[in-house]
């Protein structure tokens, strides 16, 4: 059974339709990338498997179970689920100590933590993500893009979620530390048995970490298959110029991979 499984869905804001009939799934403890241009619905995607936009039509599963509605199986359900954030700027309270930001993200987790055991499981947090524990009560500020990039990912596995939805989670970092960030997400993937929904604009990013591909234009699935068989001969013009926008990347990437 898949991990997630997305059926048939469309969400829309007002009169604005911005997701028109999205089927994907994500097996267990795979990666799946979704990807298309600026516009094209996928965040809108990610929300709506959390809750965070207005499903109009279609269901989204966890292991089977819907996520959609207040029944306490849909909360729960949906707790399964984390979503990383594209901006690791916004994502953090500035003015809360970046230990306390990633203790909030373990009110989401079916584990109770009495308050002793929170230091403990922080720290062990920052480990994870390959940050130094004892800098658990230093200020979002004293981090830079990579490494916070790497905290609110910290905050993400504190839910303990199966699944994790990363929507651009590199797009605001510099390419030298791109790589970094996708590396350690396979490595936790491994180690954690997550599933993941990676999303980007960024066809390299996608190939470098994602087993399938999926492909998002105007809100609807245009093409998707394994990765390499799909971008290697893509059968939509509109995949090719998403290709052709990275290529230099496109090279690096294939390098780092190799
Ligand atoms: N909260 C919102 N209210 C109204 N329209 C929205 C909202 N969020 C996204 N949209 C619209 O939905 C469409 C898809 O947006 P989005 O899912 O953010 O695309 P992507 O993540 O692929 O760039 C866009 O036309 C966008 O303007
Ligand atoms: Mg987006």
């Amino acid at each position: 059974m898949s991990a997630l499984r997305i059926e048939n869905l469309y969400v829309r804001y007002g009169r604005r339709e911005a997701v028109s009939g999205v089927s994907l799934e994500v097996p267990a403890g795979r990666t799946v990338g979704l990807v298309g241009e600026s516009g094209s619905g996928k965040s809108t995607v990610a929300n709506a498997a959390v809750g965070l936009a207005p499903v109009h039509a279609g269901d989204i599963r966890v292991h089977g179970t819907s996520t959609i509605g207040r029944s306490t199986q849909a909360r729960a359900a949906r707790r399964r689920i984390q979503l990383i954030f594209q901006d690791p700027f916004s994502a953090l309270d500035p003015r809360m100590s970046v230990g306390d930001s990633i203790a909030e993200g373990l009110i989401a987790s079916s584990r109770a933590y009495p308050r002793a055991e929170r230091r403990d499981r922080v720290a062990e947090l920052l480990r994870q993500v390959e940050l130094d524990p004892a800098r658990a009560d230093e200020l979002p500020r004293a981090f830079s893009g990579g490494q916070r990039q790497r905290i609110t990912i910290a905050r993400a596995l504190a839910g303990d979620p199966e699944i994790l939805i990363a929507d651009e989670v590199t797009s605001a970092l510099d390419v030298s530390v791109q790589g970094a960030i996708l590396n350690l997400l396979r490595e936790l993937q491994g180690r954690l048995d997550l599933s993941i929904l990676f999303i980007s604009h960024n066809l390299a990013v996608v190939r470098y970490i994602s087993d399938e591909v999926c492909v998002m234009r105007h809100g609807r699935i245009v093409e998707a298959g394994p990765t390499e068989a799909l971008l290697d001969d893509p059968a939509e013009e509109y995949t090719r110029d998403l290709l052709d926008a990275v290529p230099v990347l496109g090279r690096r990437m294939d390098l780092s991979a190799g």
